[in-house]
């Protein structure tokens, strides 16, 4: 019996690849979205425009975006911290972006060098020329179960950040298990108070497979009435200023998953078995160097 759609958002050639030590050749990260293009995603994170000193990974991504092969029905989406950021990727064609802040102080300041008020004031100028032009924004919230500098982050700061973004703009907001630290449990607990704030239907579960534990979030996640999850082919990933983050759960082992408990994800998993070996062999250069 079909539970209905669910779907994939692949992040694999952003979150995956920032954080991979080999300088990866533009022309292999084309590739690598190629093929993740073939697969049925309807929206693939594809690039970053952030500054190459604090991210030095996603520095050819004007170039990604401008040299993929385009496939009908298919949204590529760009991470902009600020309007520099915004302006680069609309340049350079992103069909959606999305802004990321953070539940806990410590990881903002990290990751973004501000505090979280400071964060979500650069956001508001970008939500606000992106409106005019009807270009959708995503919002991430990051450490919303625990933050590696700050520790345990209260269910109640996740929702607080989650609803301002939605306020602000947000069509979706993307809950982000940074470090993979979240149980069942501290998952469960965390969406309850965002769905207070923000409906079901417009969250998505950002999880870090860290512990392993990144199919049993997603579970709880269903159960609460999430049906976007976010996920990176092969595995790949991290966040460089998450120390001990490793990668998003592997998109082929969602797809699995989802389908085996009967979702319909939409997905060819031929192609992302495909795409997942290419991401691994992108790795596996990383092991060998
Ligand atoms: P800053 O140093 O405070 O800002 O960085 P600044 O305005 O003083 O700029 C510093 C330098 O960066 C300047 O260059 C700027 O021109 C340049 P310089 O004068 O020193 O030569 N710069 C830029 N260059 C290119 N593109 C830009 C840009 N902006 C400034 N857009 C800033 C502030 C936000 C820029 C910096 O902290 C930054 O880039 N941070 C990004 C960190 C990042 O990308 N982290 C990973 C993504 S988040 C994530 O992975 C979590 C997520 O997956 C969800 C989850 O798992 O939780 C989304
Ligand atoms: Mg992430």
């Amino acid at each position: 019996m079909s539970l209905g759609p669910c779907e994939i958002f692949e992040v694999g050639p952003r979150d995956g690849l920032q954080n991979e030590a080999r300088d990866i050749p533009v022309a292999e990260k084309i590739a690598l979205v190629d093929c993740l293009s073939r697969a049925g995603f309807s929206r693939i994170e594809v690039a970053s425009f952030v500054s190459p000193k604090w991210v030095p990974q996603m520095a050819g991504s004007a170039e990604v975006l401008t040299g993929i092969t385009r496939t009908g029905g298919v949204r590529y989406a760009a991470l902009t911290p600020n309007m520099r950021g915004y302006e680069d990727a609309r340049a350079a064609g992103a069909d959606e972006i999305a802004v990321f802040a953070s539940a806990s102080e410590g990881f903002s300041r990290a990751n973004v060098n501000a505090g979280i008020t400071e964060s979500l004031e650069r956001f508001a100028p970008i939500l606000e020329e992106a409106r005019h032009i009807d270009l959708p924004v995503r919002g991430y919230v990051s450490c919303v179960v625990e933050c590696p500098y700050d520790g345990p982050v209260a269910p109640a700061a996740v929702a607080e950040v989650a609803d301002k973004l939605f306020a602000m703009g947000c069509y979706e907001i993307s809950l982000g298990d940074t470090i993979g630290a979240g149980t069942p449990d501290s998952i469960a607990r965390m969406l309850l108070a965002v769905r207070d704030v923000v409906p079901a239907g417009r969250l998505a579960g950002h999880y870090h497979d860290t512990t392993g534990r990144a199919l049993e979030n997603i579970d709880t996640s269903l159960s609460l009435g999430l049906r976007v999850f976010d996920a990176a082919v092969g595995g790949l990933g991290g966040c460089p200023y998450a120390p001990g983050a490793v990668g998003n759960v592997a998109t082929e082992a969602v797809a699995r998953h989802l389908s085996a408990l009967g979702y319909e994800t939409g997905l060819d998993l031929d192609v992302i078995d495909e795409a997942a070996a290419t991401a691994q062999a992108m790795r596996q250069e990383v092991a060998d160097v």
